[in-house]
């Protein structure tokens, strides 16, 4: 008796879990919440295989309890009960019921995995993305639209992403939960799958393969826009940006000091991420928030904030070259970068 009472004070601990399991379902990063046709497929395969195990755990618990109870020590009853061992027909029984699960769960699973897998590199219709993953952040290029970017990846909705995925570094895993499963990207090998948004929403991006010291700080955005704003953008990126006067001190200093890693025209390519557009991406270096001050920490001491990473320091106290000024003028050249 004392025992049950001291379990019934279990419940309050169960209902506060409760609460905090339904925030499990972030509309931005959740396989639970799907936001595209392969991540709905892939969260039917999930509904379906919790489905069958739930049928085989009440069917066992029932069968079970049933036994309990027919089969207990009666009063006055003596001795052992008779012994009872093989059965034919319930040995086929409880073979072939596995056996037809496993096909319904089988058969869906192995024709999405291929379906998934598709290459839809030569397809016309498709857009294609080739993604790089570095320590620690992503590239991604257009190659038929002539654009390179990093950390936000711009897509339009209802077309099918093409992605050819590679890493220059380690492995690494690229994975938009509300898009889909994860694919790892390899060094020298390249894994090729695709993706659809059917919603217009910045989701949430994240490396799902352990890659180094700031491997949970390797976050990206998918920013999917309606087809015409895709365009929109598209011309936007290519567009020769206007450096107003007040960030020309600024540009200086960013080619002096910055330039050799960091490409600012539309396509160029780099040691560290393509800044083209920059003022625009929801965040800065993936995980801080997009803001003037923390620009310039990023500068002053980028390990600070992402230990691991491969940016050296420019702040005059952390042993870089530039004074608190300098930097400032930076922030505002990249701050132009629309
Ligand atoms: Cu890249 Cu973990």
């Amino acid at each position: 008796m004392n025992r049950l009472k001291k379990n019934w004070r279990l419940i309050p601990l169960f209902a506060v879990l409760t609460f905090l399991l339904t925030g499990c379902g972030n509309p931005t990063i959740s396989a639970l919440v799907p936001k595209g046709p392969v991540a709905s497929e892939q969260f039917d395969l999930m509904k379906l295989s919790l489905f069958i195990m739930a049928l085989v755990v009440v069917v066992v618990f029932a069968i079970y309890v049933f036994v309990l109870i027919r089969f207990r020590a009666r009063k006055g009853q003596t001795g052992v009960p008779k012994q009872v061992e093989g059965n034919h027909v319930l040995e086929i029984i409880w073979t072939v019921i596995p056996i037809l699960l496993l096909l319904v769960l089988a058969v869906p699973t192995v024709a999405y995995t291929f379906k998934h897998s598709t290459d839809y590199r030569q397809d016309p219709d498709a857009l294609q993305v080739k993604v790089t993953a570095y320590q620690f952040w992503w590239q991604f290029e257009y190659p038929d639209l002539g654009i390179v970017t990093a950390q936000d990846l711009v897509i339009p909705t209802d077309k099918k992403i093409a992605f050819e995925l590679i890493s220059a570094d380690v492995n690494h895993s690229f994975w938009v939960p509300s898009l889909g499963g994860k694919i790892d990207t390899n060094p020298g090998m390249a894994n090729v799958f695709y993706l659809e948004a059917s919603e217009i929403a910045l989701f949430q991006g994240k490396c799902a393969e352990l890659c180094g010291a700031s491997h949970a700080l390797m976050d990206f955005k998918v920013n999917s826009k309606s087809p015409d704003d895709f365009n929109a953008w598209v011309e936007s990126m290519k567009a020769p940006t206007a450096i107003p006067a007040n960030a020309q001190a600024g540009e200086q200093l960013f080619k002096d000091n910055c330039m050799s890693c960091h490409a600012v025209d539309v396509s160029g390519l780099g040691l560290g991420p393509n800044l083209n557009g920059f003022a625009d991406r929801s965040m800065l270096a993936g995980v801080l928030e997009h803001t003037p001050e923390n620009m310039e920490l990023w500068i002053k001491d980028p390990l600070e904030q992402k230990p691991g990473n491969k940016m050296p320091a420019f702040g005059k106290e952390a042993g870089g070259p530039l004074d608190d000024n300098q930097i400032k003028d930076i922030v505002q050249y990249l701050e132009s970068l629309k």
